[in-house]
């Protein structure tokens, strides 16, 4: 098969698997990623064959919704890609990023020497968590926890483990402080750190709105 051939059997494979995904997670959460990191992957000397894969396979199945078990994902990557017959290389790769790729995953400080196309990748998905899209996202899962939208009592918590983010049940808004303004300067690409500011820069228009409508001045 050709490489992109494999890339549309990939394509056809996720749509199926996340056909009943929740909104943060979806398909067009995938979409907008592997678009991203296509972006991304014309100014840096990755493989495009990987970064594709990676980005199409990355959220493939989501711990939060298997009991926790984080190689679940890695796993169902490999099987899928076991039976389209990529190449060695190409199939451990990816195995790599998808299971290195999660916010929680780079709390713990343990990346270890990191390939330019797993940084492509996470970048990619990190702008997908930023600015419109992201606060969208935010408020779709605290929805789905049945959290509040934001409590003035709550104090943010900056500096948590991975133990502690995943714990965590703050309000929404405190999600912002948590992680979504902290994405910007975690970036590692040019294109990923160009559109990030200005991702970033909606996010504090949004927040000041916010609480200025909060607090009843606008
Ligand atoms: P990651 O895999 O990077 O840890 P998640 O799967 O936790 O990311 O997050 C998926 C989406 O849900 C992202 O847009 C993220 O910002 C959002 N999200 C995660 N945790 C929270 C939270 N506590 N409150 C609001 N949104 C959240
Ligand atoms: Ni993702």
């Amino acid at each position: 098969m050709t490489d992109s051939e494999l890339v549309e059997k990939t394509i056809a494979f996720v749509r199926e698997e996340l056909a009943q995904a929740e909104g943060g997670h979806d398909w067009f959460h995938i979409e907008r990623v592997f678009k991203n990191t296509l972006l991304i992957a014309k100014d840096e000397p990755v493989d495009v064959l990987v970064v594709s894969l990676a980005a199409l396979l990355h959220d493939i199945a989501d711990p939060k919704f298997h009991g926790g078990d984080e190689e679940i994902g890695p796993r169902k990557a490999a099987s899928f890609m076991k039976s389209l017959g990529i190449r060695a290389e190409v199939h451990s790769h990816v195995v790599d990023i998808v299971r290195r790729m999660s916010f929680k995953n780079t709390l713990e400080g343990n990346a270890g020497k990191e390939s330019r196309e797993l940084q492509v990748v996470r970048d990619a998905d990190r702008l997908d968590a930023m600015g419109a899209i992201g606060i969208a996202r935010a408020f779709n899962f605290g929805g789905h926890k049945g959290r509040p939208l934001y409590d003035p009592e709550v104090a943010p918590r900056v500096g948590m483990t991975k133990a502690d983010y995943k714990k965590s049940n703050g309000p929404t808004l405190n999600h912002f402080y948590e992680k979504l303004l902290l994405l910007k300067d975690l970036m590692h690409t040019e294109t990923g750190k160009r559109l990030a500011a200005g991702r970033h820069a909606f996010m504090l228009e949004y927040l000041e709105a916010f609480y200025a409508e909060w607090s009843g001045r606008a």
